[in-house]
């Protein structure tokens, strides 16, 4: 497993990570919008119980601000006998963080949960970019992504 560098800490996402740059993590990956504190609070109730929900949500914190986050989500099934799938979500570590395989361990982490709570498989998508990223974290290209936006 990939080594943290030693200041960096790996941990479920608090209410406190609000005030420490969660969501500017997140807007290296996307539109994030003002979210309020409030708003995020209920958020983050609704998903937690950190699992309980299949929701899995890490930060990686150095120096008291968040600069990697990551997500699993743990899809309850019918089929393959009541199967579990891993769902990776919304990986994103700081644009002056990158390169020193923060993203790599938020992977490892999240993969480690899935496999440990019973999944018979993990998924994700990705742009064509990132693919070489995914593959060195032991992924492979597996169907198709089609979305219907609204
Ligand atoms: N293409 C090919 N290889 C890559 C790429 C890439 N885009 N990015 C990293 N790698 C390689 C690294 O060189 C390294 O290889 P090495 O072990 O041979 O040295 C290995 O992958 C691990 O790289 P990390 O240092 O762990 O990568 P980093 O911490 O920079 O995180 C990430 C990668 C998450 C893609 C980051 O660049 C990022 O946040 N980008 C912007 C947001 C984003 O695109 N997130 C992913 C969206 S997809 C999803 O969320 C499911």
């Amino acid at each position: 497993a990939a080594q943290l560098p030693p200041t960096y800490t790996i941990r479920p996402l608090k209410k406190s990570d609000y005030a420490i740059g969660f969501l500017d993590c997140l807007r290296v990956l996307t539109v994030v919008g003002d979210v309020t504190e409030t708003e995020f609070n209920e958020r983050y109730e609704f998903l937690s119980g950190q699992g309980k929900g299949g929701y899995y949500l890490l930060v990686i914190e150095d120096g008291g601000r968040i600069v990697g986050t990551g997500a699993l989500i743990v899809e309850r099934k019918f089929i393959h006998h009541l199967g579990l799938v891993g769902h990776i979500e919304d990986i994103a570590v700081a644009k002056d963080q990158q390169g020193k395989k923060l993203g790599l361990k938020l992977i490892q982490a999240l993969d480690f949960i899935a496999e440990k709570v019973g999944c018979y498989k993990t998924i994700l998508d990705c742009s064509e970019a990132n693919e070489g990223f995914y593959v060195k974290c032991g992924f492979k290209r597996a169907g198709l992504e089609m979305a219907h936006y609204y």
